[in-house]
């Protein structure tokens, strides 16, 4: 069996027929980008989980669809996001490994099958990991799954990943590809809370920053760009991304406009110097448009 990406689409039509047309269709439009997630992503699932891996990945991804669609629809009457309290949100989410590996799988899938995403990943790979320096040791705030920091190695022989997640269940599942995809000599996952690193002595330690889809998962998102301007170094560069009126089980922090996260960049001393947004597709007007920002950030 050749073990690719195209495992991922056979599955969703198998496990999540609704969405596969949309999802087959973005991945054609971008097939060499998507296949540069995809093929390793597939080689190392396999490895870690077995045939089943596709088939859970699809599934994961239509429940996670379900639910984001579901809060959105709940959003748009109620006109704010649900209000849920982090110690909730820490036991029934980020700890239940019943609720985040499907999620995580979900999480992984979309930077390939949801256009908005698919544009993050473009900036991800062709701007953020080639303006890494040589040698460059690279952070990554909220890994979940490692797939960014797993794919940043792939892509670059000569880096080191470090990456940090809230979330027990997610570390797992990184470390469980990671041990499949040879980088274990220089990429690490461990379960920390993003904004328990620094003050420390770790002041400008990394030359690259990597928080990608974390600053709506915090109360105060303000203190990520704080720790994130603490550890980058002068000549350091940061993918950042985010979620705009994107209602989600564990979306804490509404942003309404790219300018919020964009000034709270600029108040912690950084300097936006690329910036995508895409909105997803609604068929109808909406209160609110859901949409994914990705900005690259540098000191200023
Ligand atoms: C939507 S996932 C993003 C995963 C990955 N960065 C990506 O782009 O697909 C959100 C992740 O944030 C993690 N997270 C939430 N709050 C966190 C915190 N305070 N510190 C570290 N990780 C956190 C969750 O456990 C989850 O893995």
């Amino acid at each position: 069996m050749m073990v690719d990406g195209h495992l991922f689409l056979k599955a969703m039509e198998k496990k999540a027929r609704l969405l596969a047309p949309a999802a087959r269709s973005t991945f054609q439009a971008n097939e060499a980008l998507c296949s540069w997630l995809l093929n390793p992503l597939a080689r190392w699932a396999h490895g870690a989980y077995g045939d089943r891996a596709f088939e859970d990945a699809a599934r994961g991804y239509a429940q996670y669809c379900m639910g984001v669609a579901r809060s959105q629809q709940v959003y748009e009457k109620a006109g704010s996001y649900a209000s849920v309290e982090l110690p909730e949100l820490i036991s029934e989410v980020y700890e239940d490994a019943s609720y985040m590996v499907p999620y995580m799988w979900a999480a992984i899938l979309i930077y390939a099958f949801w256009p908005s995403m698919v544009n993050h990943l473009a900036l991800y790979r062709d701007e953020f990991l080639g303006a890494l320096n040589p040698g460059a040791n690279v952070l990554e705030l909220a890994s979940g799954h490692g797939i960014l920091g797993l794919l940043a190695a792939e892509e670059r022989a000569d880096i080191k990943v470090e990456g940090v997640d809230i979330s027990p269940p997610a570390v797992a599942v990184a470390n469980r590809l990671l041990a499949m995809s040879g980088h274990e000599g220089r990429v690490s996952f461990a379960i920390k809370d993003a904004l328990e690193i620094g003050p420390g002595d770790c002041r400008g330690r990394y030359n690259g920053i990597i928080a990608a889809m974390l600053a709506e998962h915090l109360q105060e998102p303000a203190l990520l760009f704080q720790v994130i301007s603490h550890l980058l170094a002068d000549d350091g560069v940061v993918f950042f991304s985010t979620a705009i009126e994107s209602a989600q089980r564990d979306h804490i922090y509404e942003f309404n406009e790219e300018s919020e996260p964009l000034r709270m960049a600029e108040e912690a001393g950084l300097r936006v110097t690329r910036l995508v947004s895409d909105a997803g597709l609604t068929a109808h007007a909406v209160r609110f448009l859901p949409r994914a920002t990705a900005m690259l950030l540098r000191r200023r």
